[in-house]
């Protein structure tokens, strides 16, 4: 497999650019083409088998675009398609999730110890993160909280004011959210409202933002596999597949700049 083949990303829209931020400052000489499927966010409320639906449609965009890898940059597909999606890509491309490398991080620092988690209702009602951390510590003990009304308000630039951190502090005064040395913003949108969360907390628990974890578990896996690539030849390209003026303006919220998008729909 060549090197210099691009790194796939997607999300069901603009939150997964989070990870994309984090991957093009970690690996920059690294092509990435991002997909964000704005023509149907949230998934966080989506059964299972239409995210899995969506999710195949973009991977053989992405397979047809020659990528490396597919970096599943949303929570609530990671838990709804991983397995299928890496069972579809064969040895196409590798395929990485958002939920293992925290998993990993988790499992090395909080034996024996409480942590809670946050996400999406069906990142949250998959159960995934308890099931991959108890299989491999069950001395750990996870509280989780579905908070659907994050993404939205995130998603409006909505989460720098009295009445988003009201919300938030509301969601984190949760009794299942009680007595935790850390918390895993289980949803890509989440690290944007990290100062707010970090704020609630006052530095007594750790407040574990997936995109880094994410980045460099990706870094070690290119590696491993002698992927990496040398130099940056072609420029990042960002695709949607529904395209408004409030969605380019979303881009410099979540990836730091205002990025060009380019409309490629689903279903032609
Ligand atoms: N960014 C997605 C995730 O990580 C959530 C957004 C959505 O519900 O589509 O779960």
């Amino acid at each position: 497999m060549s090197k210099q083949r691009p790194i796939g990303i997607f999300d069901s829209g603009m939150g997964g650019l989070t990870v994309a931020h984090a991957v093009s400052h970690l690996l920059p000489e690294e092509q990435l083409i991002y997909f964000g499927d704005s023509a149907h966010l949230p998934y966080g409320d989506k059964s299972a088998a239409t995210i899995q639906a969506y999710s195949i449609k973009i991977c053989d965009i992405l397979l047809q675009k020659g990528c490396k890898v597919i970096l599943i940059a949303c929570n609530s597909a990671s838990a709804a398609a991983y397995e299928l999606i890496k069972a579809y890509v064969g040895s196409k491309a590798l395929v990485i999730n958002v939920i293992d490398p925290v998993v990993q991080y988790v499992v090395a620092k909080y034996g024996q110890k409480r942590i809670g988690l946050i996400g999406t209702k069906q990142t949250v009602g998959s159960g995934v993160y308890e099931y991959q951390v108890k299989v491999q510590d069950s001395s750990i003990q996870i509280g989780s909280l579905a908070t659907p009304l994050l993404v939205p308000m995130i998603e409006e630039g909505f989460h720098k004011n009295e009445i988003s951190e009201a919300i938030i502090e509301k969601y984190l005064k949760n009794e299942t959210l009680i007595d935790i040395e850390a918390l895993i913003l289980g949803c890509t949108h989440y690290p944007l409202i990290k100062p707010q969360v970090v704020k609630y907390y006052t530095q007594k628990t750790e407040v574990i933002d997936s995109s880094e974890i994410v980045a460099s578990s990706l870094h070690q896996i290119l590696e491993k596999n002698n992927l990496l690539a040398e130099k940056r030849i072609e420029p990042n390209q960002f695709l949607v597949s529904d395209i408004t003026p409030s969605f380019e303006a979303a881009t410099e919220l979540f990836f730091g700049v205002r990025v060009p998008l380019t409309l490629h729909k689903l279903w032609e």
